[in-house]
Order: C-alpha cells, then structure tokens, then sequence
C-alpha cells in the first residue's frame, strides 16, 4: 500500500514515539510489584510521548496548531490545521500491564477530520486512514462488519468510573442495549474501540464523557472503512459533545434509537 507525504509524516512519528512506549511498557512488569506502583512512571511516560510526537509533527510541519492530551492547545501560525493527539489512549490498561492501548494522531483541517493514526505497540497493529484513501490495518484494507442486525451484533461501550461521566445514565443504556444484542464489551480504550470498530471486530461502539483525541482518529478510521459516526443527538458534534455512536448503516439507527429510549 503507497502511504500519501501526510500519512507517511504521522506513521513515522507515532513508529518513533512507540519505540519508547514499548520500552516502558516492558519496564512496567518490574513496577507492578514494587511498593511504589507504576503511577508516577506512568505520567512522566504519557509526557515523554507526547512531546516526541510534538517535536516530530512540528518539524515536518512547523505551523500546524496542537490539541494534545497532557499540554492542551498549542497554537501554530496556520490557522486551518491542528493535530489531536492522545499519546497512550487505554492509561489503565498500559499501567496494569495489559496490552490494549494506543498511540492516537489526527489531523484536522478546516474543522474536519482529514487523516488518523492509531497504533498498539503491544501487538504491532497500525491503524491508519486518510479521507477518501480508505482505511488500513497495516497493510490490509479495512470493511465495516457487515452484520445488520442488533441481535447479531457484539457491541463495545465505556463505562463511567470514579466519579467521571454520568453513571446512573450509563447504567440505563446497559439496560437498554444488554438485552438486544450478542455480547458486550469495554476494552477500556476509546482509540482501540474506534479501530476495532472499523477492522469489523466489534458491530459498534458507543461512549459518553470522552475527549477529542481518545476519538479523533478512530472517527477517520471508522468513516473510511464504509462506517458510520455521528454523536448521541445524531448530529457530528463528536468532538465538542463527548458522546460518539460508531456502526455500519444497519446497525447504527437501531443502537442510537435503543440509547434514546434510555434517555433519563
Ligand atoms: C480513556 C480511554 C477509555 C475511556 C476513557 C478515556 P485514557 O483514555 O479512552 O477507554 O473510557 O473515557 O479517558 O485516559 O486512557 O487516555
Ligand atoms: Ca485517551
């Protein structure tokens, strides 16, 4: 697969960031049973990433804007392009030693989501896509599942937790959704559950409470593998609102129409 100039500028910075992200996740095993417990390692790794990721965006492309999990907003002299980065997407997981989590770049321009990348170091899986080239798990091409029907369908979710989000909301679309389908799953990353999503593992994917970059490039994933990604209200306000539905065009009206019903 011939990856475009822009595509090849995001994988070769999320492939040299994730060289030191394995590396630590390695380290992780050692902290798990020390006293300390692996929490600081794990901050000063979240930052380490991250401003790899900087410094190798910024020098390919030196005026684009940043939206990054650990520094915010860093403004750039264009105006039209802003990167989203989460540098672990699935923290938890990567803390516990558990090997589901994520490097996660996007590209914005003019306020539409044009290019993501997401990439599990743990088992070498690189999601990428790029508006109206397709998606790709390394070098395979990416189809929605094709499975229509709710009841067929296993279906990824998050779940509120300490103190976040809106439990007892939570607690009602379970209730909802948990009867009508054929499984239910929470992987606990939200980049991950996008690109599973788009490779047709899961049927779809749904989540409140979320930020930009855990959902930026999986949205880019799921629209150019034939998905469909809009949030609670239906609309395309994913990143402002939090909220994402994420499926194939059979499944996703009857999962959004089942979380309404759910609506306190
Ligand atoms: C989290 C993951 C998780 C989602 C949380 C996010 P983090 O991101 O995406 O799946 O349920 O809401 O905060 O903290 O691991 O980068
Ligand atoms: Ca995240």
């Amino acid at each position: 697969m011939a990856r475009s100039a822009l595509l090849n500028v995001m994988v070769a910075a999320t492939r040299k960031a994730a060289r030191v992200l394995s590396r630590d996740f390695g380290e992780i095993e050692n902290l798990q049973v020390s006293k300390k417990g692996p929490g600081d390692f794990v901050t000063a790794a979240d930052r380490k990433i991250e401003s790899i990721l900087h410094e190798e965006l910024e020098r390919a492309r030196p005026d684009y804007c940043f939206l990054m999990e650990e520094s915010g907003k860093v403004e750039g002299k264009d105006k039209s392009h802003c990167w989203i980065i989460d540098p672990i997407d699935g923290t938890t997981n990567f803390m516990h030693g558990i090997p589901l989590f994520a490097i996660s770049v996007a590209l914005q321009r003019d306020g539409e989501l044009v290019a993501g990348v997401v990439y599990n170091p743990a088992t070498d899986e690189l999601f990428v896509a790029e508006r109206g080239a397709g998606a790709y798990l390394n070098d395979r091409r990416l189809r929605i599942a094709a499975r229509t029907e709710l009841e067929d369908a296993v279906v990824c979710c998050g779940i509120p937790h300490m103190g976040r989000g809106d439990p007892a909301q939570f607690m009602r679309e379970l209730a909802a959704v948990q009867p009508r389908v054929a499984g239910i799953r929470r992987t606990g990353t939200a980049a991950l559950d996008l690109a599973w999503v788009a490779a047709g593992r899961f049927d779809a994917f749904w989540e409140s409470g979320l930020s930009a970059w855990d959902m930026a490039a999986g949205i880019v994933l799921v629209r150019e593998a034939g998905g469909m990604v809009t949030d609670m209200e239906n609309n395309l306000k994913m990143l402002s609102s939090g909220h994402i539905i994420a499926s194939n065009d059979g499944i996703h009206p009857a999962l959004h129409k089942c979380l309404k019903s759910a609506a306190a």
